[in-house]
């Protein structure tokens, strides 16, 4: 059975339109964005998230900004300041710019629909190499949201699970709620119903119970950014999940296309931690869960380090933390 995937971003008329993910899953509203400006808007508040999906986003506002007769430079650097751990916004910015000075001719839209292709043909391959780590029956553990909504399509951590699916195997997922912005309750889940894949949600602290347990048999996330040395950023919460994975002997892949991995870096210690507002975590739906006097710390991601991961699934195959370092020659 193939599974059909919500649609994340689409050019209608002069606009740029994204599902609004802010409201999912209960409502499926869409935000169109007329300029650069917006577009910037939109990954900063996350409309639309999940690396792979900013890189894509900062694709269409630069054919925006282009279908306008803005600046490309300037169009960069205002999508370049939205967001600063998602590696692929910077990739995905430069692959139009680099395209561009090939090619005068392609018009804007058609530019970013191959960006979008070539992401999703990435993801494809990404789930055709990780599905045989997903045995029948196997149950998985993934935290923040990793499917079509931060990608496009298959997604990155959720395309083996995808796939496996798609075989008739029988795969079981537990996905962590993810606070404070709840991506793995909004979002994972939303894709979970919608795919037919049988899953719990679980509190965030909750990881540890189950694979303590023996109750979960592979642990698979996404990334934000990926150091040469292989180690990883991504949605906070992410490191304590793969040191309790490996201290119960369960095995940690990480799945990103290859647009993830930021060469220019030796170590995750380098890569950039964006800190989001505090009102994210004093306050649930509008609600204030704290004192009055109490601040809050936000830091968006965080980063494991290498030691912890089995294994990289890429749209290149699967590679060991010490070979991503070679990965751009391959
Ligand atoms: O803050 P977000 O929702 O943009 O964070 C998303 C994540 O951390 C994902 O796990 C990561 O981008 C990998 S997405 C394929």
């Amino acid at each position: 059975m193939k599974i059909s995937f919500p649609k994340l971003i689409w050019f209608e008329k002069e606009s740029v339109c994204f599902l609004d993910q802010r409201f999912l899953p209960l409502e499926e509203k869409v935000f169109s964005a007329r300029g650069v400006e917006e577009v910037a808007y939109a990954i900063r508040e996350m409309v639309i998230r999940g690396a792979p999906a900013i890189g894509i986003a900062g694709v269409f506002g630069m054919a925006l900004a282009e279908k306008r007769g803005l600046s490309l430079l300037a169009a960069a650097k205002i999508l370049k300041e939205t967001r600063q751990t998602a590696h692929d916004l910077f990739y995905g910015i430069e692959w139009y710019l680099n395209r561009r000075r090939e090619d005068g001719e392609t018009r804007p839209e058609l530019l970013a629909e191959e960006y979008y292709r070539t992401i999703v043909e990435r993801c494809k391959r990404i789930g055709a190499f990780g599905e045989p780590f997903i045995k029948d029956g196997a149950r998985v553990l993934t935290h923040c949201n990793a499917g079509a909504l931060a990608v496009a399509e298959y997604g990155t951590a959720l395309a083996p699970i995808f796939v496996a699916k798609e075989k008739g195997k029988d795969v079981f997922v537990y996905a962590d709620e993810t606070r404070p912005r709840l991506q793995g309750a909004r979002l994972t889940c939303y894709e979970l119903v919608k795919a037919g894949i049988k899953h719990r949600l679980i509190p965030d602290n909750a990881a540890g119970y189950y694979l303590s347990r023996g109750d979960i048999q592979l642990v698979i996330v996404g990334t934000d950014r990926v150091a040469r040395n292989g180690d990883f950023a991504n949605k906070i919460g992410t490191y304590e999940k793969a040191v309790v994975a490996k201290e119960n002997g369960v095995p940690f892949y990480v799945a990103a296309p290859t647009s993830t991995i930021d060469f220019k870096l030796e170590s995750g210690k380098e890569i950039p931690i964006e800190f989001r507002s505090e009102n994210e975590v004093l306050y649930i739906n509008g609600v204030r869960i704290a004192p009055l006097e109490t601040r809050a710390e936000n830091p968006a991601f965080d980063v494991t380090p290498a030691k912890f991961v089995t294994a990289f699934i890429t749209e290149k195959g699967i590679f060991k933390p010490k070979e991503i370092r070679k990965l751009r020659d391959v």
